[in-house]
């Protein structure tokens, strides 16, 4: 049995009493107040799995330690803010208590890591109590089907593999030069041609979502309390609309398909009204089908269009994401257009200051931290790594751990942030294994720099928890990447 606080990511107080120590044994029971029944059922499946015993769920509020194991007992309380909870665990029982089913939801994941890895039989929960509240609302990981597409089945994999470390949103990078993965109603030819063979980095990457496919993928990122929020990138990355509708070219030309990596060669005309008709059914379908708040408008590399377009483009574009009731994401280069409070810059070069984006968050926005020398998953951890890329440097864990995303801009503070987000781009990927070996361990460092507080993270009480997770991903069939940094047991 490991410490009361030995979880990815390290809670933000923890109290043990070790001979407050709890057992999970074959009388245990999960007791479910109003309004938990949905998250109680997910801690079963969490101690059956763990036990073997079969752990009943049991509406009611009182705690009554069952012969032969205590009660686990889920309540709803005010006190613990969006997604905080506490956990207190008595000889004779445990209490999970959250103001909301997410907070609900983050106790569990923080029960199954205090639980033994596979079990069979009575298991120990470490006596004490945890409060556990994040430190930032947002913390994403982003998937980039567009480059090589993954199937809904791979993308609820990862689902199952990135809520345990409290991960909840997940920002699907769905259309880029190379492929356009999800079906828009009234313009087939997007996934028809450009999510068809041949499409992707080397021709590698085929494939779509459905639009039902995608809602039913929204949906399953829902019942683990993931934000699903999709990526619509313009005015560049466009080429595969482009190859598909050459009428939204500046001439009408065919245009030729590309699978090579190069970035900044394709723009949206700005002067065209066809071109506003388009993006508009483009953000109400892909609104319609997404009830998170976020709509992310891409708006990074627009090499291709003038500073003067890109103005006139964003200026357009934003209100459209507004007028279809979401909340607008961008690639910090849309801070370039003084964009409203509402709008979301997401950083992601590596560069020591942005005068774009201090100016933004002096205007009232709210920034998502990936500055890709610290959270791209695509980068190689080392000289050898057989995948990823190299242009932001090196990527080892201790790297992706070790800094403050409150710090790492000037005039973008604590308050200013709405989260940290770990993006995994994929042209050297080919299958969800390698989607796996570049995130895992590194998506655990960035889930710890977004949850915990900056005065509770130290990088060796990190590694040494990071290296008993090894056997968890193990048991779930995750490969992970055997860094050299962490003492693996
Ligand atoms: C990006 O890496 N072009 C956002």
């Amino acid at each position: 049995m490991g410490g009361l606080g030995d979880v990815l990511p390290v809670p933000a107080r923890v109290r043990p009493v070790p001979a407050a120590a709890c057992t999970i044994g074959p009388g245990t029971a999960v007791r479910a107040a109003p309004g938990t029944a949905a998250v109680a059922e997910q801690l079963a499946t969490v101690l059956r799995a763990a036990t073997g015993y079969p752990v009943p769920v049991q509406p009611g509020l009182s705690v009554s330690a069952a012969a032969g194991g205590g009660a686990v007992r889920l309540v709803l309380e005010d006190g613990h803010g969006d997604e905080g909870y506490r956990l207190d665990v008595r000889a004779d029982a445990v209490t999970v208590a959250a103001q909301t089913p997410a907070g609900l939801f983050a106790a569990v994941q923080t029960v199954r890591q205090l639980m033994p890895v596979a079990g069979a039989g009575d298991a120990v929960l470490p006596g004490g109590v945890i409060e556990d509240r994040p430190r930032f609302a947002y913390r994403g990981a982003m998937l980039d089907l567009a480059r090589h597409y993954f199937t809904p089945d791979e993308v609820r994999s990862y689902i199952d593999a990135i809520a345990q470390f409290k991960i909840n949103h997940l920002h699907l990078h769905l259309t880029d030069d190379q492929g356009w993965r999800l079906e828009i109603a009234g313009w087939p030819r997007l996934t028809e041609v450009s999510g068809g063979p041949g499409t992707g980095v080397d021709g590698a990457g085929p494939g779509f979502l459905t639009a039902a496919g995608y809602a039913e993928l929204v949906a399953y990122a829902a019942d683990r309390f993931v934000t699903v929020v999709p990526e619509i990138d313009m005015p560049g990355h466009v080429n595969a609309v482009q190859v598909a509708y050459p009428e939204l070219t500046r001439d009408g030309a065919a245009v030729a398909a590309r699978t090579d990596r190069a970035v900044g060669y394709s723009s949206l005309c700005v002067d065209r009204e066809q071109t506003y008709a388009f993006v508009e059914d483009v953000i109400r379908e892909v609104a319609a089908l997404t009830p998170g708040p976020y709509l992310h408008i891409g708006g990074d590399e627009a090499d291709a269009t003038s500073a003067e377009d890109y103005r006139t483009f964003l200026h357009r574009v934003l209100p459209l994401v507004a007028k279809y009731g979401k909340r607008a994401i961008g690639w910090h280069e849309v801070a370039a257009v003084e964009p409203p409070g509402t709008v979301v810059p997401q950083f992601w070069r590596t560069a020591a200051d942005d005068a774009g984006v201090a100016r933004a968050v002096a205007g009232g926005c709210q920034v998502i931290m990936s500055p890709a020398d610290r959270t791209y998953l695509d980068m190689k951890y080392d000289a050898d790594s057989p995948l990823g890329l190299d242009w932001a440097g090196l990527l080892d864990v201790a790297r992706a751990y070790d800094w403050d995303p409150a710090t790492r801009l000037p005039g973008v503070g604590e308050q200013d942030l709405l989260g940290v987000e770990a993006p995994l781009w994929s042209e050297t990927l080919r299958s969800l294994t390698d989607v796996q070996t570049m995130t895992f361990p590194r998506l655990p460092a960035i889930a710890e720099v977004a949850w915990s507080p900056q005065a509770a993270r130290d990088w060796d009480a990190f590694r040494r928890r990071l290296a008993a997770f090894g056997p968890r991903w193990t048991a779930q069939g995750i490969a992970y990447h055997r860094s050299p940094e962490i003492p693996w047991v």
